[in-house]
């Protein structure tokens, strides 16, 4: 451990204000989208969901934990909804408990795709993907219900269904409007829908939804463009993982698809651009990829000119380290805001962490949820 001076220098930056879009951020630690699993069978959020956002409602800017926008989109028990509205009434208790304390908070706006199982689709139907592709063994298994079930072939979306898709996308993001939130975040990341979209190991398709880069990408932007008549592009997000490899919606050319969707959404004039950075001891990480670069996160920033939002194993200090770089602007912490509810005071005063408890992360009660200790 540095002395409390130099640790104190190095982190300055991490407590400095910032603009992403228009939302004007108190400093640039921000809270990550991270699956609890904690509503009932009606994808509600819950009061107890309100007292663990408040808690960490020190963070600049909390990304609410990912949320389905329809029920198709379901992919895991127990994870919230955004489309109806007990679900709207339910986050707007949050968001108002959140913003009372000077943070912003984000609607992560998700559809899992592939990763589900009948038992927690509508009618027990099959779940729906860019092409009839299983997953396979490294994605594990569907977690229902009744526990952990093998996945299942899904269907592929015909292109009614994606245009209904994308206006659920865009009822969505005005519910999220309705529940008070300060913008919203499409999730096109870590193996759910609209990376399955991207990946051409998954998307087999041959209409424009498929193929070539810029139609493997279409999808992507046609919902950025449906959201966008619900809120102003400088609200909202966009989260990409490039050469990721969590549930195997994986790409043969990475480098020029992300050049080409970063370099797009770089136009836009989005709020931000939200990155999962890769150590390299992340298991997501993959190993024989002759293009992978060292940083995800120097990658992105050739071609997004704009706010960057990063996450991925950061500490303070190599969170302040990234943002001098210039590779990042803010940096979002999952698993420490697990475990500290009062991360800003804690990485102010360089103060030591609570450990994360991983058998309470998803599921349960309030126990490994609300009962982190704040400092003294
Ligand atoms: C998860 O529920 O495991 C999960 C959700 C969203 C992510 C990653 C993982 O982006």
């Amino acid at each position: 451990m540095t002395s409390e001076t130099t640790f104190e220098a190095n982190t300055d930056t991490l407590f400095t204000p910032f603009k992403a879009g228009s939302l004007e951020l108190n400093h640039r630690v921000v809270m990550a989208p991270l699956t609890r699993s904690r509503t009932g069978s009606d994808r509600v959020p819950t009061d107890l969901m309100r007292e663990y956002y408040e808690q960490r409602s020190s963070a600049a800017m909390i990304i609410s934990e990912a949320t389905i926008i329809s029920p198709t989109g379901a992919g895991y028990a127990f994870t919230p909804g955004i489309y109806n509205q007990a679900q709207i009434d339910g986050w707007k208790n949050i968001t108002n408990a959140v913003q009372a304390n000077g943070a912003k908070m984000i609607s992560q706006l998700w559809h899992c795709g592939r990763i589900s199982h009948p038992d927690l689709q509508p009618n027990g139907e099959t779940p729906v993907a860019p092409s009839a592709s299983i997953p396979g063994e490294a994605s594990g298994q569907a977690f229902t219900e009744a526990g952990w079930q093998p996945f299942v072939e899904p269907r592929a979306l015909t292109e009614g269904d994606i245009k209904a898709l994308i206006s659920d996308f865009r009822q969505a993001a005005a519910n999220a409007k309705a529940a008070g939130f300060d913008g919203i975040e499409i999730h096109s990341a870590n193996g759910y829908l609209l990376n399955q979209f991207l990946s051409d190991d998954v998307n087999k398709r041959t209409d424009s939804y498929g193929g070539s880069i810029e139609n493997r990408a279409r999808l992507l932007f046609e919902v950025l463009d449906a959201v966008s008549e619900v809120w102003p592009l400088d609200k909202i997000g966009v989260r990409v993982s490039p050469w990721n490899t969590f549930l195997e919606a994986t790409l043969s050319d990475n480098g020029a698809l992300y050049e080409y969707v970063i370099t797009k959404l770089n136009e836009k004039g989005i709020a931000y651009l939200s990155v999962v950075e890769l150590a390299n001891d992340d298991l997501n990480r993959p190993k024989d990829k002759p293009d992978l670069p060292e940083s995800i996160n120097a990658f992105v920033r050739q071609y997004f000119k704009g706010p960057i939002l990063t996450a991925g194993g950061f500490k303070a200090e190599t969170a302040a380290a990234e943002i001098a770089l210039g590779n990042t602007d803010m940096v979002a912490f999952g698993q420490p805001y697990i475990a500290n509810p009062d991360l800003v005071e804690r990485f102010k005063k360089g103060a030591d962490l609570n450990t994360p408890d991983f058998d309470t992360f998803y599921g349960g009660d309030a126990k490994g949820y609300t009962d982190y200790p704040f400092l003294k």
